[in-house]
């Protein structure tokens, strides 16, 4: 540990001892969290619940794809029945349950509700089932946290092109609109969109996410603007139509990771911010920022490149200023979904035209950490992007939407994950109250083993065990659950393991 490092956590732990209160965080340990803090665990609808065309039930670009071209997954599985939670939903209640979690976040299938996308069918079916779902949750003194639209578009909107037809905006508020009537009077925490920033990769490659649409460097910055506008229509739907009622909260996850510049050399430090811009702030300056529109940087150098092309325009769409001002500010908190740290350092890769050609930065595992299925343990990246988002958009809550480590399957005993959430637990702790950063709560990705997109069920983000050979699919937790769920009910992290995420190999 450098110098700077041990005197900080030398005087952090003293604070502890001598309960001085730092910053705004008066009357409270480093190693508590805020007495109103959610704590929960996240799932999303296609990953989970299987019953794929029951009760009513239309076709999503993700049934589309994975049944037509079953090898795009790692072991040629899809979701169709996946953890079965269409049935077993009330045993991942009790799941949460055995957690201590406070609150719930999970997505509605859009073509559950709406099969064909538009209001011409809406499945009461459906919407009895997410009815059912919410009242477990409530009776069991779990909040609902809904996410509209986590990657299972419709089969009959992708007929229309999908998110880059800005007439996708059009049919996202009518759907929002049901979910608000029909869900809105129990659940007080919505989110519309998660990840557009991957999600778009299915516009950008044929063999990557739904619904491969291979349109590199062009479909997936059309999407941006359709995502944009949507949401910001939805906020303002609620705002105007249901929030006097309802008095809930919208907002909208955006997923980063922390990126650290390979060097001190300021062409480093370059790549790295031009990195979370092409990432995160692609998405979140539009909304979250003073100025609103997509960030300078990204605005200059598809520019840039679309005139080396020959094109007569940009391939990234141009947001007028009426629509500017209209998406500015249309959010209550952010969602940030987070799980590692890479190095960055200025270079060209990626097809022309790609937005990894345009971002020009290239990225390289961080050495010396602990690492799960493709990822590596670093929590104070966790710190660093809290602060970084803090710092670029204040005046906005955040809450982690997803945090979670990845291990090969049949995992009951995961240390590494355990080692993962007390060090970026520690982390977010370190931000609330030390640094000021008001983080108001944290969902572990994933409550289950889910069908993991492309990894099929080769790779595992659950805290429960599901045996995905057995048709009953039965659930065990796995030793991170009582870990997690004795920080959950005291709303701390045991003080020798906050301490113990400190020693961890120091900043560079
Ligand atoms: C995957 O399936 C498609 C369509 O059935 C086929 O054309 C392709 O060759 C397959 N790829 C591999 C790697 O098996
Ligand atoms: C994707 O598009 C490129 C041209 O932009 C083409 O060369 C390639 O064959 C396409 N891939 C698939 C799988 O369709
Ligand atoms: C970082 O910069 C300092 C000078 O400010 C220099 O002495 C040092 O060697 C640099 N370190 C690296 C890793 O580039
Ligand atoms: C889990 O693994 C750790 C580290 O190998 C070991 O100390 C612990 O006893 C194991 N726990 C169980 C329940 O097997």
């Amino acid at each position: 540990m450098q110098g700077a490092a041990l005197l900080a956590a030398a005087l952090a732990a003293l604070s502890v001892l001598q309960g001085v209160p730092r910053g705004a965080a008066a009357q409270r340990a480093v190693n508590q969290f805020p007495d109103d803090f959610y704590f929960g665990a996240s799932t999303a609808s296609y990953q989970i619940e299987g019953a794929w065309d029951e009760d009513g039930k239309g076709e999503s670009i993700w049934d589309h794809m994975l049944h037509t071209q079953p090898n795009l997954t790692a072991d040629g599985n899809n979701g169709d029945v996946a953890a079965d939670s269409y049935h077993k939903y009330k045993e991942d209640v009790q799941a949460l349950v055995g957690l201590n979690a406070n609150v719930y976040r999970f997505s509605l299938s859009w073509p559950r509700i709406l099969p064909t996308g538009d209001t011409d069918n809406i499945n009461q079916a459906g919407i009895d089932h997410y009815n059912d779902v919410i009242d477990e949750l409530l009776a069991n003194g779990i909040q609902p946290m809904m996410t509209l639209y986590h990657w299972d578009l419709p089969q009959e909107l992708q007929k229309l092109g999908g998110w880059p037809n800005i007439v996708l905006a059009d049919y996202f508020v009518e759907y929002a609109r049901i979910a608000f009537e029909n869900f809105g009077d129990r659940v007080k925490l919505w989110l519309t969109f998660n990840e557009p920033d991957i999600f778009s990769i299915g516009y950008a490659t044929a063999n990557g996410l739904a619904p491969g649409a291979n349109s590199s460097g062009i479909a997936d910055y059309l999407m941006a603007k359709t995502i944009m506008l949507a949401h910001a229509r939805v906020y303002k739907l609620y705002d105007e139509q249901f929030r006097e009622a309802q008095q809930g909260r919208v907002g909208i996850t955006l997923d980063c990771d922390w990126y650290e510049p390979l060097t001190n050399s300021t062409e480093d430090a370059d790549a790295a911010e031009r990195q979370l811009q092409f990432q995160l702030g692609m998405y979140a300056h539009p909304i979250f920022s003073d100025s609103g529109d997509f960030p300078e940087v990204v605005k200059q150098r598809v520019a840039a490149n679309s005139e080396a092309e020959g094109r007569t325009r940009s391939r990234l769409p141009t947001l007028s200023q009426e629509e500017i001002d209209f998406i500015k500010g249309t959010a209550d908190f952010m969602g940030l979904n987070h799980y590692s740290t890479s190095l960055a350092t200025s270079g060209l890769k990626g097809s022309i035209p790609s937005k990894d050609y345009d971002t020009g930065v290239i990225t390289s595992a961080i050495e010396g950490y602990p690492t799960g299925e493709g990822m590596t343990d670093v929590p104070w990246g966790l710190r660093k992007l809290l602060n970084w988002v803090h710092e670029k958009y204040p005046g906005y809550q955040i809450f982690i939407t997803e945090n979670g480590f990845a291990d090969p399957p049949g995992v009951l005993n995961d240390t590494g994950r355990i080692h993962y959430h007390r060090g970026y637990l520690s982390a977010v702790l370190r931000a609330i109250n030390e640094d000021d950063v008001p983080v108001i709560g944290y969902s572990v990705w994933a409550l289950i083993d889910t069908l993991e997109w492309m990894s099929g069920y080769t790779r595992k983000f659950g805290l429960y065990n599901v045996d995905f050979d057995d048709p009953e699919r039965p659930r065990t937790a796995k030793a991170s659950v009582s870990v997690l769920g004795q920080i959950y009910q005291s709303k701390e992290v045991p003080l020798q393991d906050f301490e113990d995420a400190d020693t961890m190999p120091p900043v560079l």
